[in-house]
């Protein structure tokens, strides 16, 4: 595995990869990976000739009382887990070389970034959208791969793509969960022991609210209040949001008809958690 760390040398492999007609796919990460992260990375080694990782904090999509300076780091293992897997490339760049002093360029998808973790993460998606544009033109990708822990995420690189007219496939895959439900994330690392048991509720509250869709509730009031009883009976944990929203645009609904999408951000200790999951009432 090949390992850039600068714009130039990232374009360079990007030039020969391209010169020899291989497909490129790009998974952009911020490291500490975990299962979630290298599903991602075996569905672009399956689907295309080159694959790029990218690990690189983003400075810019962390608010100011954010975790930027605790957000773990591990780049020996990563380098590891990438390798073993047949990562051709990992590129690494420096937050000096992606924002150099006089930096003042960003990009910002309106409206469905005001929602859900938008609304309380004021820097999030523009901070996102931004970085993860700079990658696809020093990559030139076909092919990215985003999970669906984060969905909102998901949506609006989409919207972006789609907006720009850039010509890059967004692949979005599936939750990896531990055994007892909860989405694996580098933020779990902040969690303490009965913190972990707490931050298992997310996923109780989205599989009963599951059930209760499946047995015919089509209050989305009744479905939050019965999620945020299961969440706040923990004592410990905070509740930023519980939604049941439109999928696509993400605004609340009153009742819950065809697809609708069920999300939750909530604070357990130092760690801020999401969870979602898509449901169908037909
Ligand atoms: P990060 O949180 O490192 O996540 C990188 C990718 O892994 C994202 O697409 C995320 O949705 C996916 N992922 C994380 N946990 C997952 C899980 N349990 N199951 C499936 N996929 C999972 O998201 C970011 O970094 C950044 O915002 C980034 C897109 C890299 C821009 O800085």
């Amino acid at each position: 595995m090949k390992t850039l760390k600068t714009l130039s040398e990232m374009k360079a492999w990007s030039r020969e990869a391209h010169q020899d007609g291989k497909t490129i796919g790009l998974v952009p990460t911020m490291g500490y990976l975990h299962e979630g992260h290298l599903s991602l990375v075996r569905k672009s080694i399956s689907t295309c000739d080159r694959t790029v990782v990218s690990i690189f904090v983003n400075p810019r999509q962390f608010g100011p009382n954010e975790d930027l300076d605790a957000y773990p780091r591990d780049e020996e293992s990563d380098r590891s887990k990438l390798d073993q897997l047949g990562v051709d490339a990992l590129f690494l760049p420096t937050a000096d070389e992606m924002y150099p002093e006089g930096f003042q360029t960003y990009v910002h998808v309106e409206e469905i970034t005001d929602k859900l973790c938008g609304k309380s993460r004021r820097e999030l998606f523009r901070g996102v959208t931004t970085i993860v544009l700079k990658l696809f033109h020093l990559v030139q990708p076909h092919s990215a791969f985003f999970g669906e822990k984060d969905r909102q995420q998901l949506e609006v690189i989409r919207k972006m793509v789609d907006d720009l007219n850039l010509d890059i496939e967004i692949v979005g895959l599936p939750i990896i969960r531990e055994l007892d439900g909860l989405a694996l994330s580098s933020r779990n690392q902040y969690l303490g022991e009965a913190e972990r048991e707490t931050a298992k509720s997310l996923h109780e509250a989205l599989q009963q609210a599951q059930q209760l869709v499946a047995q015919g509730e089509s209050s989305a009031e009744t479905l939050r209040s019965r999620m945020r009883s299961i969440i706040e009976r923990e004592g410990q944990a905070q509740v930023d949001y519980i939604s049941v929203c439109d999928p696509k645009r993400f605004e609340e609904l009153e009742e819950v008809r065809g697809k609708a999408m069920i999300a939750l951000a909530v604070h357990v200790g130092k760690a801020r958690l999401i969870d979602n999951c898509l449901i169908e009432r037909i």
